[in-house]
């Protein structure tokens, strides 16, 4: 056997050193270490052999194959370099092929919109704060008086995660939040996504931006509220515009407002973009509910507050005139780099 072993030694040296390129040394791998090669039948053979000489032999032969296959490693760099210099030295430039034209990344629309947001709201004194996109139904409904069984939960159709946990349907689940970490005077802003459990069609989606902003502090009244926002209307639009305040029921402000702007495309004239009444509804907006206050840790006795909330969407399509919601979700970039 031992003679056999180094015959083996023998064999694959001198088959190595005539060997050519990559193909010629793959078959000699096959050869010897494949299923069907030299080692495979020595260790089928040893298998015959009495357990008394199986060991030692069985060692011998596993050493013989390291050497080999480590011989067969050098080799294979050896012939890989010689060949991709080969390759290289070959390869042949044509400067008069036209280059490649780089695609340039960019915002989405809703990016660059949400940014002018906060940069006016910047400007204004309010800073930016984030709430979670998953949150316990405390902080999205309750403490903002939605009681259990309350109709009003029925204006937001909500994605359960558990009896608990949802998907926040606005980004006024900041606002108890935000209140229990910070002492008036409080001046933020919350941009988000939030979900619906509603029909998608071309004003409506599961998912969308809102941009919730809030002022809590000593004498805040109603009259700032309308202020701030004809200031950032106003910046927004880069114009004068008219607004008006509609009553409107949200259970956690008290009064609550719609607030509409003079069509931004007709002036207040009529077209199709406010259905001819000259008027769009941009945001929903009040005076934080003194019971709000209570579950955020604000004495209502000392303390008011405001707030109202933006959806992105909608604003966009109205400053754009984009007919369809889908679009901003669906990546095609025929629509996208038109921004
Ligand atoms: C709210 O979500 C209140 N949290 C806003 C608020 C905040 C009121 C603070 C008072 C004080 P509403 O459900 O109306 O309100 O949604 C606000 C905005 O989100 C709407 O004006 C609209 O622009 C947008 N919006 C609502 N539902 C959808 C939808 N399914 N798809 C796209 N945008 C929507």
């Amino acid at each position: 056997m031992q003679e056999k072993i180094k015959a083996l030694c023998q064999k694959f040296t001198t088959q190595l050193s005539l060997i050519k390129n990559l193909q010629e040394l793959e078959h000699l791998k096959v050869e010897f270490f494949g299923k069907k090669g030299i080692f495979q039948d020595l260790l089928l053979f040893l298998r015959t052999l009495p357990l008394s000489q199986r060991a030692s032999l069985g060692r011998e032969i596993n050493q013989l194959k390291e050497e080999l296959l480590q011989l067969y490693q050098q080799a294979f760099i050896g012939f890989g370099q010689a060949e991709l210099s080969l390759s290289i030295a070959h390869e042949k430039i044509d400067a008069t092929l036209p280059g490649r034209r780089l695609f340039m990344g960019r915002k989405h629309p809703l990016g660059k919109l949400k940014d002018e947001v906060i940069s006016i709201f910047s400007s204004l004194g309010f800073s930016v704060q984030y709430s979670p996109d998953v949150d316990s139904d405390w902080y999205n409904y309750e403490s903002l008086n939605f009681p259990p069984d309350h109709p009003a939960r029925e204006m937001q159709d909500t994605f359960y995660i558990d009896a608990t946990l949802l998907l926040r349907s606005h980004t006024s689940n900041a606002q108890i939040r935000v209140m229990e970490r910070t002492t008036p005077p409080v001046r933020v802003i919350v941009p988000g996504t939030v979900y619906r459990n509603e029909n998608i069609s071309a004003r409506s989606h599961v998912f969308f931006h809102q941009v919730e902003g809030f002022y809590v502090d000593q004498k805040v009244s109603l009259a700032d509220l309308l202020d701030t926002m004809r200031t950032f209307w106003c910046r927004l639009l880069g114009k004068q515009i008219k607004m008006r305040f509609r009553p409107s029921y949200f259970p956690f402000v008290e009064p609550g407002l719609e607030i509409d702007i003079s069509c931004a495309q007709c002036e207040g004239k009529g077209c199709s973009l406010c259905k001819e009444n000259g008027w769009l509804e941009v945001a929903g907006a009040g005076m934080i509910h003194p019971e709000v206050l209570k579950n955020g840790g604000v004495d209502p006795e000392l303390y008011s507050g405001y707030a109202w909330g933006l959806g992105l969407e909608r604003l966009a399509m109205l400053l754009y005139g984009i007919d369809d919601i889908r679009l901003f979700s669906q990546n095609d970039l025929r629509f996208l780099s038109q921004f």
